[in-house]
């Protein structure tokens, strides 16, 4: 049973700053703005009917959430919450058995796990609006991957690029390849089928998430379109919502994405950066010796990096952004970058504080709620899975 939080008087969102007992977090919509929003489209081409959107999505707790994950997942997620419909059902996950397919020390888990639950909070995810809560607390995910491998396909395994990727093997690479035989596990390969039961269980429409996990979401139809085709019409077909910023670079080498996993610090801004190191970060982010500033992803990496960062910060266009900086000094844009990415993760990073800071057993009461929640949510699928295969 979902019991609310606010009984606890724990919340160290809350202000006592003597100005009433308001949410430090701001933006969040009340329930009559919600209808005002534009629906979801729930018509999938097949699949059973769906009345309302199931909003499903998962992070990594590999490390405090860096400016990639923000802008091409965390935020979409409170924008989804923020303005989804009544009926509209949100789950968000720490996904941290999918951490467990590269190894992990065991004491650095636990604490990344917390960064990552907090971090969600932290951006604006509500828990009375929104179901958030560790992976590994809600067996019916594995139960569910042990029944999808059975209909998840090796061929398509063997070609998905991210098992590949984590072993540096080439793209090419395939379970003929004596290396990648020596080398690759089991939880590896079959990461996506635990994505799929991730997405599946909870009867997801909609998966919010950056560009690089539309290969997942693609499996994850398939997979669901394979179970629907041999045993009935149990699982909607999942919708990629794919954030505008697709890939945010990283600030050492832009021709990759930003990522947790980058020995260089300073390749990535974290969310609990402080501003002078957000500033220092994009000071030396790595660029070219060109005088203008000019908008060329390609044959400009690092520049067009930084407008795209700070084009989905202004909602400016990045050609815009380049003709109002054209003759300006990369100094002066990289100044202005640096301090509208300070400014903007500024009430993240306080709240963040706050709420590792609280010793009330706020975030260990959220996240045991919001696993029940899940739980209940994810029994309901099973049922409907059970009878439909003879369990
Ligand atoms: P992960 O940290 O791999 O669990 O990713 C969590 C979410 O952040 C996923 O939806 C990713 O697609 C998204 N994401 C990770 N890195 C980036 C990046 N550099 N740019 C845009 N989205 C990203
Ligand atoms: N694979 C995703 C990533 O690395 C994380 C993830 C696991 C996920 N399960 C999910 C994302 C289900 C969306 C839905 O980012």
């Amino acid at each position: 049973m979902r019991v609310s939080l606010a009984r606890h008087g724990a919340n160290p969102l809350r202000s006592t700053s003597g100005k009433g007992n308001f949410t430090l977090r701001p933006g969040i919509a009340q329930p009559s703005k919600w209808h005002q929003q534009r629906s979801l489209n729930t018509s999938t081409s097949s699949g059973p009917s769906v009345k309302d959107p199931v909003i499903f999505s998962g992070i990594q707790p590999t490390g405090v959430p860096h400016l990639g994950n923000y802008l091409g997942a965390l935020r979409q997620w409170v924008k989804l919450q923020d303005e989804a419909s009544p009926g509209t059902k949100l789950l968000f996950s720490i996904v941290d058995l999918h951490a467990l397919t590269v190894p992990q020390d065991a004491k650095q888990l636990r604490a990344w796990r917390r960064e990552a639950f907090a971090t969600l909070l932290a951006v604006g995810l509500d828990p009375k609006r929104s179901t958030i809560f560790y992976q590994s607390s809600v067996p019916a995910h594995t139960e569910l991957m042990w029944i999808l491998s059975t209909v998840a396909s090796m061929g398509y395994l063997s070609r998905m690029t991210q098992w590949k990727s984590k072993l540096q093997l080439p793209e090419d690479a395939s379970l003929d390849d004596s290396e990648a035989r020596a080398q690759l596990r089991l939880g590896l390969f079959s990461y996506p089928v635990l994505q799929a039961a991730d997405i599946l269980i909870h009867r997801a429409t909609h998966v919010p998430v950056g560009e690089d996990q539309r290969q997942h979401l693609e499996f994850s139809r398939y997979t669901a379109n394979s179970f629907n085709h041999l045993y009935g019409n149990i699982f909607p077909i999942p919708e990629a919502h794919i954030s505008p910023a697709k890939r945010v670079m990283s600030l050492k080498e832009p021709t990759s994405k930003m990522s947790k996993s980058h020995p260089d610090p300073k390749s990535r801004i974290l969310l609990t950066d402080s501003a002078s190191e957000i500033q220092k970060k994009v000071k030396v982010a790595l660029t070219d010796s060109e005088a203008k500033i000019s908008y060329d992803p390609t044959n400009r990496p690092g520049v067009s990096n930084l407008i795209e960062i700070l084009s989905h910060f202004e909602g400016v266009s990045c050609q815009e952004i380049a003709s109002e900086y054209e003759s300006a000094s990369l100094r002066s844009l990289k100044e202005h970058v640096g301090v509208r990415i300070a400014d903007s993760l500024k009430d993240i990073r306080e709240r963040y504080g706050q709420i590792m800071g609280d010793r009330g057993g706020y975030l260990d009461d959220v996240a045991r709620e919001g696993g029940e929640a899940a739980q209940a949510s994810a029994d309901l699928t099973m049922k409907k899975v059970k009878k439909a295969m003879g369990l």
